[in-house]
């Protein structure tokens, strides 16, 4: 499957931590863009789509929440719950975010700016896609 965990260093002190993410070092493209989710409900899913271009990393910065993902071939579960880890996802990988904490604050870095053609939410076009 297109995905892969990274693993980020904190600089730590008696200060507290740091983490660092360079385009093109810690992160595997250019970041065009960044967002993150909070506040989500418990019980509330999201995703459920693909995209066909984007690359994306996504990192728990606080709390924790799963990802559940598909290729058409196989699944997969992850569950991030620390800032010093981050999940790669690929063009063309389904994902579905479940079991976020209260806490939960989940950035993403994504390779392109938002572009709603970019995105596959229909399950069977996506399953049809793969089979090309
Ligand atoms: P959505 O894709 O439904 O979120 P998720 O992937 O977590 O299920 O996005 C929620 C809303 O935010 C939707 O109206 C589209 C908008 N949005 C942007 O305007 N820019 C962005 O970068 C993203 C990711 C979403």
């Amino acid at each position: 499957m297109n995905i892969r965990m990274l693993k980020f260093i904190a600089k730590g002190d008696s200060r507290g931590s740091l983490i660092s993410l360079e385009s093109g070092n810690h992160v595997p493209f250019v970041i065009k863009r960044v967002y993150y989710i909070f506040g989500t409900q418990s019980g509330v899913e999201r995703g459920f789509h693909a995209h066909r271009t984007l690359q994306q990393v996504a990192i728990c910065v606080r709390g924790s929440c799963e990802f559940r993902l598909r290729d058409g071939r196989e699944e997969c579960t992850v569950q991030l719950s620390s800032p010093e880890e981050g999940l790669y996802i690929g063009e063309m990988v389904w994902r579905e975010m479940a079991n976020f904490s209260s806490d939960c604050l989940l950035m993403v870095l994504a390779s392109e700016g938002y572009i709603e053609s970019d995105y596959v939410r229909d399950f069977n076009e996506f399953m049809s896609l793969k089979q090309l």
